[in-house]
Formats: structure tokens, sequence, C-alpha cells
């Protein structure tokens, strides 16, 4: 029913994708597949509710109705199994922003705070920038697929200093969607020292396979005193010019940390489209969003079979979820800036540097597939007559 073979020009709108292309890999015409949004239009009935709203004269100062929370509750039992209540939400200007918010508000200048490398850029940026210790416990890469080192995590939780673990759950960019063990390990971890769990969930509406995102305050109720969630309609339904997220917290004392820092910072109020960009999403999204998974499903198996069929020493676990791809070039046998060049220059694809998630990241690029199935065939392509000699 939803087009999302259709080529959308999207020159002229200053969008992230296509403009920084040449600050970021040197070139302004790669086939840009990198940055985390999606080139399909937004669900139809999202649009028209936007356009209804764009269509009145006025766009002043706007709040958030009981509609935002309300409709955030019917979200996380419908996807996610997870029963919330209205109070629990606070609204947040971008999962970014939230994640200095909370770091702000619930750790110190010099706490360690723990990330999983390699992982999306701004979780180093945020924790560096607010002079809080940042604390890597590496992945464990076995055939591609890539699991968590519990013993590395527990020794960096049981420092004195950890206050704060940022998880990716799902994980971006290993398309990881933690497993309830997976999860209640971490959490005991967590629990044990100490350690209070920022579950960045914003890729979570994106589970793939027919597979079940578990969040993690749906564990038990510890988990849930333990913990802030950050979730968006961004990701979703390709909406996240609006800069419209939130977080859950059951803890009245962690909400209350968030929200004072939030208001303190005076970045509580929004975007005029807000409301009506995430209700509408929620409320009216639905059959578009299983139409695009089954999309994105297609894309990820398209390009495992071009890259089986024409350069399989290039390869990547499927994800569980996100459309982002983890693609392993180290066969290649090229450093980092080499293979840069190569991509870039050469071959003219936007892919995102894996470095520049971790140094784990080094032999890596991410490939978004989330474009029209053509524009990936475009940019593999590409990519095939670039491919040095093995
Ligand atoms: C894990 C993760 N968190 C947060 C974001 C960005 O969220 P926001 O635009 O709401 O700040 C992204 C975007 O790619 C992401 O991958």
């Amino acid at each position: 029913m939803y087009d999302f073979n259709k080529i959308i020009d999207r020159t002229g709108t200053n969008t992230y994708k296509l403009d920084l292309r040449e600050k970021n890999f040197g070139e302004a015409d790669v086939v840009p597949l990198w940055v985390a949004d999606m080139d399909f239009a937004a669900p139809p009935e999202v649009q028209s509710e936007i356009q209804k709203r764009a269509a009145h004269q006025i766009y002043g100062y706007t709040i958030r109705k009981d509609e935002f929370a309300n409709s955030i509750v019917d979200w996380c039992a419908y996807k996610h199994n997870w029963e919330i209540q209205a109070n629990w939400i606070e609204y947040s200007p971008g999962v970014c922003p939230a994640l200095a918010f909370s770091i702000i508000a619930l750790s110190n200048e010099g706490d360690g705070i723990i990330i999983n490398t390699p992982v999306y850029p701004p979780f180093h940026s945020v924790v560096k920038d607010n002079n809080r210790v940042l604390l890597k416990s590496s992945l464990i890469e076995e055939n591609g697929r890539f699991t968590f080192d519990f013993d590395d995590f527990e020794k960096k939780a049981a420092l004195e200093t950890t206050k704060l673990f940022i998880l990716c759950n799902p994980h971006n960019p290993v398309g990881r969607a933690w497993s309830r063990n997976e999860l209640e390990r971490i959490n005991d971890i967590c629990l044990k020292h100490k350690v209070i769990v920022l579950a960045d969930e914003i890729h979570s509406d994106l589970i793939l396979w027919d597979k079940q995102h578990i969040a993690f305050a749906s564990l038990n109720d510890e988990a849930a005193a333990n913990c802030i969630s950050y979730m968006a309609p961004s990701k979703t339904f390709n909406i996240a010019g609006f800069n419209t997220s939130y977080v859950i917290a059951s803890n009245p004392v962690l909400l209350s940390a968030y929200r004072k820092t939030q208001v303190r910072l005076q970045l509580n109020l929004g975007h005029v489209m807000s409301s009506i960009a995430l209700t509408s999403a929620y409320n009216l999204g639905r059959p578009w969003l299983k139409e695009l998974v089954r999309y994105i499903e297609g894309n990820i198996t398209f390009m495992d079979e071009f890259l089986r069929a024409n350069m399989p020493e290039i390869t990547f676990h499927k994800p569980e979820a996100t459309y982002l791809t983890w693609l392993n070039f180290k066969a290649w046998g090229l450093s980092q800036k080499d293979l840069k060049k190569l991509i870039y220059s050469q071959a003219k694809v936007g892919l995102n540097d894996g470095s520049s998630f971790g140094a784990e990241g080094e032999g890596y690029m991410r490939l978004n597939v989330a474009s029209p199935r053509a524009t990936i065939e475009k940019g593999l392509k590409q990519l095939l007559e670039c491919r040095p000699n093995m």
C-alpha cells in the first residue's frame, strides 16, 4: 500500500544527509547511505496532520496536552508489551539532549560512565563534553555477532566512581536487540554496584524478523527503579526534524532530577508540531510501520545476497533491529584512511566511518539501508566497481 521504492529528491530541504556530504566525505556527490534517517516519505497519515496544522497561520508557543502522554502509554503497550503510566513520562527535545540532561542530573564531574564500544559517537561525546570519565567496555565479536563482555563490564561497574551506564538497546551500530538473559545480567551487575542505567531505546520500534524488543525497565520493578528509558517516534517514522522524544522513569526521584535539569536549561517547551507529530505517528502510523519493517528486511536480504554473490569478503551479521548495518571490510586489507579514501572518493559512496564508533570500528563501515532498493543497489554496484583485486 505504501511505496517505499519511490525515489524522492531531497535537494533543497537543507538535509543533513545530502548537504553535509562535502564536509564529511570531501565529495558532494556520494550516494548517501550514512546518517540515521530514511529516504522514505513519512506516513501519509502523519503528513496530513502536520499539513492541517501548518495550514493555520499562527505558530506560537504550544503545549502538550494529555493526548501526548496517553499515546505513548498506548504505544508502549502495543509495541513493547510494556505497561507504563502517563505520569512516568516527560517530553524531551531529542534523545541526545535527554542523555546530556540525565548525566548532568545524576552524576558529577569526574564520575565514570560506561558505554559499550563500538557505539553511536554521541555516547562518547556526551560523556566527555560533560567532563565525566568515559569507561569503554568493548563488545565481543563472534562470527560477526556481538555480545557483552560481562567480566569487563562488571570490572568497570565496580569502580567506586562509576555512576551511570548508557545502554544502547537495540544497539547502534551492531544491530543487537539484547536478549532477556543479557539484560538481566546487566541489571544484576548495575544493581549490585549501584550504577544507574540510561536505556537509549530509540531504535526499539524497528525490530526486525518478528523479534520482540525487551524494554530494559520492563524486566522487573528493581530494573525500572534504577533506570531512565529514552524513546522517540523520530527514527521509526522518519520525523527526526521535529526534535520530539521523551523519557520514561517510574522512579519519581530519577524523573524529578531529570525534569529539574531540563527546566534549569530552559529546554522543556518543545516544537509547535511536537505533539501532532508524535500522536499522529503513534496513533495512525501502525500499518505504515508494519510495511516499512518488511521493506527494510527486504533491503537487508537484498544486500546480503548481493554481497555473497559479488563481494563475499565483505561480511555482516544481519541486524536484529534498525536499518543500520555494520559491514566488515577487513578482508580488503586497507588502513581505515585508505578504506575511506577508496569508498568516498573512488566508489563515491557515503558510509559512516567505523572508527568514529570507537577503535573497535577500524575495518568497518556503517551502511544505512533505509533508502529505496534502487539506491542501495546503486551504492553496492559502485563499491563493486572499486573493489581491490583480491
Ligand atoms: C542510539 C541513538 N540514540 C540517539 C540518537 C539521536 O537521537 P536524537 O536525534 O533524538 O537526539 C540516535 C540517532 O542516530 C541513535 O542512533
